[in-house]
């Protein structure tokens, strides 16, 4: 009998047996060394916590909002391209997995089912990740089909002017499907001559123009609120601010961008403090316990993104197994804030951790 997951590190390894080399380098993989790849987990690591006792646990609420929206946890699912490298229902089994949970799933441009697809697919509360094109028309449809179809933000992901350099998907030659949201949209050769399909595809298409400026275009073109994905620094979190986002997400991509960026945990206070509670500020990077969450959130996180959890779930157990991994993160984040003494989000705060001296490893 297939063992069953207590953890999510347990789905990581499940997931690993059951996917082609190829699937599994693409989804666990990150830029060059890697290094912040281990420092987005480890730096989760270091965090201590200072546990409250003898307060009143027996009832714990873990639910929170977005933006206005209801969710009953403050876990929401990253957007993760090309799903069905994991299986063949992807973002269908994501979205009907989320919705489950009771939370939101930011459904990436690079969706493998289309966003109308995945909008019909089940009634939830979702947003759509963009990457900007050469060109911006292809954008500008895009996300009027978002709106169109009951889309409530627009991520853009604004880490992204060329791909990193994942080197595990150049020597593997990763082959990835034709981006379906852009079909009929455009025509792309993706032929290559060896090499990673997805950097070939990408240097293409992504336009390295985009800048702070192009925020006031996006917000010309949509009546969305805007949430600005990969900020890093308490300087870009201010012009964030100053160009009139409505949400910040701390994120360097999952390590997959450029290395040597420190882990999202440890940048976190810093954008918090640059913000100081005009937009809410979430998190993602190497979340893998309730304890994290905890953490992100004593650190002044409004929430945090899972990434490559769910789509080790998926792999693993398909719909199923999505809707375990968010409700693991659940129940341990549950636990945590019991054995923490804290009944509440709102009970979590700085005072619950301690964060040692900023040095990576
Ligand atoms: C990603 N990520 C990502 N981000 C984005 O804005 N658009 C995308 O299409 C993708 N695609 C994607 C695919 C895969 C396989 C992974 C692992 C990641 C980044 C993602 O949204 C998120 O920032 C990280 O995954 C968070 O880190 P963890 O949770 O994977 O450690």
């Amino acid at each position: 009998m297939e063992e069953d997951p207590v953890n999510l590190r347990e789905f990581q390894e499940l997931a690993k047996r059951k996917l082609p080399k190829m699937s599994y380098d693409y989804i666990s993989g990150g830029a060059e060394d890697q290094f912040t790849l281990r420092e987005n987990v480890e730096a989760f690591q270091r965090i201590m916590l200072r546990p409250r006792i003898l307060v009143d646990v027996s009832k714990i609420d873990t639910s929170s909002t977005l933006l206005g929206h209801k969710m009953s946890s403050p876990i929401l699912v990253a957007p993760t391209g090309s799903q069905q490298l994991a299986h063949p229902d992807g973002e269908l089994a994501t979205a009907r997995a989320a919705a489950a949970c009771n939370t939101i799933q930011v459904l990436s441009f690079a969706s493998d089912y289309t966003l109308e697809e995945v909008a019909s697919s089940c009634d939830a509360v979702r947003f759509f990740q963009l990457y900007v094109f050469k060109g911006r028309d292809v954008a500008a449809a895009v996300v009027q089909r978002a709106e169109r179809n009951g889309y409530k933000a627009i991520v853009l992901t604004a880490d992204t002017p060329r791909l990193g350099r994942r080197e595990a998907d150049i020597k593997n030659k990763l082959i990835i499907p034709m981006n379906r949201n852009v079909e009929g949209l455009m025509s792309v050769d993706i032929h290559t001559t060896g090499g990673s399909g997805l950097e070939a595809f990408a240097s293409k298409t992504l336009d390295p123009s985009l800048s702070w400026k192009d925020i006031e275009w996006l917000k010309s073109i949509t009546r969305l609120p805007i949430i600005v994905k990969g900020v890093l620094t308490a300087e870009d979190a201010i012009k964030a601010v100053e160009v009139g986002v409505s949400g910040i997400i701390v994120s360097n991509h999952g390590a997959r961008q450029l290395d040597y960026t420190p882990a999202t945990i440890t940048v976190l206070e810093e954008v918090v403090k640059a913000v100081s509670g005009s937009v809410p500020v979430l998190l993602d990077g190497g979340v893998r316990r309730g304890t994290d969450v905890f953490k992100a959130l004593a650190l002044g996180a409004k929430a945090v993104m899972i990434g490559r959890p769910v789509v080790y779930g998926l792999a693993a157990k398909g719909e199923d197994g999505v809707k375990r991994v968010i409700t693991m993160l659940q129940k341990e984040l549950e636990l945590t804030m019991a054995l923490a003494g804290c009944p509440t989000l709102k009970d979590i705060t700085r005072n619950h951790v301690m964060v040692p001296h900023q040095k990576p490893r």
